[in-house]
């Protein structure tokens, strides 16, 4: 899968649907020559080197009016010699000089790829299935080794990147940017897709054109955030879901990132994606070493939807991992809509009791069930049962649950810390803040430095101690501010630069010891919903709750971006009470729940409060779920109508064989005597007959015709006359079941 070329120094990563060249320029920088559909691993190819004379650029050899960074692609730019665009990387000598300097030093090809020490990346479980070349650099000026790390997949088209320096002089160096991955694209004919929004809206589809300058989306809050998703695609004008080029970019991290793409002069694109520069320095001490997180670039010339195909498999099957990767996820059932703080275990046994009857087979208790958290604004830090709500503690909790037949999890926000609790009274000195100045809180709450290992121990050891004494087989790891007032009082001036990103280190250390300790634990993800949903958590938590908004009109769009990127298997999902908590709205349990099945399914309300009617529909879900979970995990997920630009949203998944696949068509509102409608579905067998079942259809078509002429929608989603007993008019779901028959 590498191909060098000794005599060119062109490096050909290939696995015979996708190509990425790269060469080793006279001056000895990293030149990038394509990233794209397969070219012939045999070709020549240093002829796609363009260099021509051009005013006002800085040239880096006398006598020569052609070499000039400003104007040649690279891997990875540097700043200050003669390149006027934004650099992958700077790094600054106790000189106060910032120039760097990166000649190729040698390379080495090996089968697989290589763990990266204390962070989340892509993995292989045999040789074969992907190949990595490690180029050595060096800055002999400074005596700076950096190795570019690529690694091609056999089953995946896609390369993944990372970058670690070694200081191998006498002196600190300070590491001022460090991207992880960086790339100049011949050509910036190209839209922006990213997924960006806030609480309660993340990962909204938006896409602009790009123009000269930058295009850039970022985090400085300490996590990934609801606001931008460590993302960034490129499409051209007329790429769709189905048809076109598509290259995503994607960062395997869970702090504060950026991702750019600046278009310059000569309309050539530098792609660029890694931990945010801005409040990032890190020192290097002699012979220290920093490594970059990992991020992955795909490429698809099957649209949007094939970019997301190639993200679903390696994040689904190579960076989730563990005991829960390919096991069928338990349907949950979570208090915090129904009860929020205010509970005792008796309410919380009925609650169960309920689920139980309707075949759930976990109870997530959530936030309030420790020290004195009545309210937010006390008891984070204090991972001890409240006595008054749960007298039997959590010990005595989970063997109620365990006795009614039911796995039981709990809600923990390890980073978080309320100054009303013991756990503040007793460590003052473990929150984040910079002396001497204002602390900000959010939701009343203040952030642990989980930068210094003893304030990681001190919250692991109390949840070590619950979780060796309790049966408690899910945790959900919420994360509910973003960081203010960055500063560790453990570390020197000179350190600060590092606390953001040694924050994460420590967020995922924990994460790590209590995996080791509790292999079988299911992990789910959560920061105020989505406020961290990314691929760094995904290595550690294989579920993540999506959003706090569980609306299920609300959540077409959530689900329908995230799926950009995200595996089904990992977007929690859930059906929750109706009106809505967080918009009001009142939606029909089949919506709700037909929705949620497109996910890590589970209930967020008291299953008490249903008319007999309901239940009997929420049985039907979760059956549906049990039958269905395996192919919603692992099938292909297709998206077919955008709740972006239309009034229906639906999707399709498919089991990989084809044999087998259902459709969610959801029309958001109602309309009166409304056009025919027909879907064309994907991911079938032309040649196969498939029968097809939803609440109001039946009948039997090949797989040619269900994909050419689609899917038949007359029926109550397609807007013909309703009948009554159908309910509400708005927001109506249909699902449609397709199983090969011949
Ligand atoms: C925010 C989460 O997203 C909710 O689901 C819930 O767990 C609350 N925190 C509890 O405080």
């Amino acid at each position: 899968m590498v191909t060098v070329n000794d005599k060119e120094k062109v490096f050909h990563l290939h696995n015979g649907r996708i190509s990425y060249l790269l060469y080793v320029m006279e001056s000895g920088q990293l030149g990038h020559l394509y990233f794209g559909k397969a070219l012939n691993s045999a070709g020549s190819y240093l002829h796609m080197v363009e260099k021509a004379y051009r005013p006002m650029t800085t040239y880096i050899n006398e006598g020569d009016l052609t070499t000039s960074y400003e104007q040649l692609r690279q891997e990875y730019p540097c700043y200050g010699t003669s390149d006027y665009r934004y650099p992958a990387m700077e790094v600054q000598g106790s000189d106060g000089s910032r120039i760097c300097k990166l000649e190729y030093q040698g390379y080495e090809i090996m089968e697989g790829k290589k763990a990266l020490p204390g962070l989340p990346a892509t993995y292989t479980e045999d040789g074969a299935e992907a190949a990595t070349l490690e180029i050595r650099m060096k800055d002999g000026w400074r005596n700076l080794e950096v190795v570019f790390s690529y690694t091609i997949f056999r089953d995946v088209d896609g390369v993944a990147r990372s970058v670690r320096f070694v200081n191998h002089g006498k002196e600190a160096l300070w590491l001022n940017r460090a991207m992880s991955l960086s790339i100049d694209m011949p050509d910036a004919d190209y839209y922006g897709v990213q997924l960006s929004g806030a609480w309660a809206r993340e990962r909204y589809v938006k896409t602009r054109e790009l123009t000269p300058g930058v295009t850039a989306v970022s985090s400085m809050r300490g996590n990934s955030s609801h606001q931008h998703n460590p993302f960034l695609a490129l499409k051209r004008k007329n790429t769709t879901e189905r048809s076109g080029e598509a290259i995503g970019f994607s960062l395997i991290y869970s702090g504060n990132f950026l991702a750019q793409a600046e278009v310059d002069n000569y309309n050539v694109l530098r792609v660029m994606i890694g931990i945010n520069p801005f409040g990032f320095q890190w020192k290097l001490e002699p012979d220290a070493a920093f490594v970059t997180p990992e991020a992955v670039m795909v490429y698809s010339g099957d649209g949007l939807n094939g970019m997301s195909g190639q993200f679903h498999r390696l994040y689904r099957n190579r960076l989730a991992r563990g005991y829960w990767r390919d096991r069928e996820r338990p349907v949950l059932i979570n208090n915090w809509e129904a009860t929020q703080f205010d509970f005792v275990e008796e309410d919380i046994l009925k609650f169960a009791k309920k689920a139980k009857e309707c075949g759930i087979e976990l109870f997530v208790l959530d936030d309030g069930w420790f020290g004195k958290r009545n309210d937010d604004r006390r008891g984070l830090g204090d991972w001890k049962a409240n006595t008054d709500k749960l007298p039997g503690g959590i010990e005595g909790l989970a063997e109620k649950i365990e006795a009614l037949g039911m796995k039981f999890g709990l809600w923990f926000e390890p980073e978080m810390v309320n100054k009303d609790s013991d756990f503040y009274r007793s460590h003052p000195d473990y929150v984040i803040a910079t002396p001497g100045r204002n602390m900000s809180h959010g939701r009343n709450q203040y952030v642990l430095d989980f930068s210094r290992k003893e304030v990681v121990d001190a919250i692991y050891v109390q949840m070590h101690e619950l979780l060796s004494k309790a049966k408690i087989s899910y945790i959900k790891w919420d994360m509910n501010r973003s960081i203010s007032e960055c500063y560790s009082a453990a570390y020197p001036a000179d350190r600060q630069g590092e606390i953001f990103h040694r924050y994460i280190l420590g967020v995922y250390d924990l994460h790590e010891r209590l995996i080791h300790d509790f292999p079988e634990l299911l992990i789910e993800s959560c920061s105020s919903g989505g406020g961290r949903f990314d691929a760094g958590m995904l290595y550690y938590a294989p579920q993540g709750w999506t959003s706090d908004d569980s609306d299920a009109i609300e959540r077409l769009k959530i689900q329908y971006g995230t799926s950009y990127v995200y595996p089904l298997s990992c977007m929690g999902a859930h059906v929750s009470a109706s009106p809505n908590e967080q918009v009001g709205r009142a939606t029909p349990i089949g919506t709700r729940g037909n929705v949620a099945l497109t996910g890590a399914f589970g209930y967020e309300m008291d299953l008490n409060k249903l008319s007999g009617e309901e239940i009997e529909e929420v049985k039907e879900q979760v059956a549906f779920y049990k039958e269905y979970r395996s192919l919603i995990a692992k099938g292909d997920f297709y998206r077919l109508l955008s709740p972006f630009e239309g009034n229906f949203a639906a999707w399709e998944v498919v089991r990989q064989d084809g044999r087998q696949a259902f459709v969610t068509v959801t029309r958001i509102l109602s309309e009166t005597n409304g056009p025919y409608r027909r879907l064309p579905l994907c991911g079938l067998s032309e040649e196969r007959k498939y029968h097809v079942e939803s609440r109001y259809l039946s009948y039997d078509a090949y797989g040619d015709e269900l994909m050419q002429y689609g899917l038949i929608l007359e029926d109550k989603s397609s807007g013909s006359p309703t009948d009554a007993s159908a309910g509400c008019r708005d927001f109506m779901s249909l699902m449609y079941k397709v199983s090969v028959i011949e």
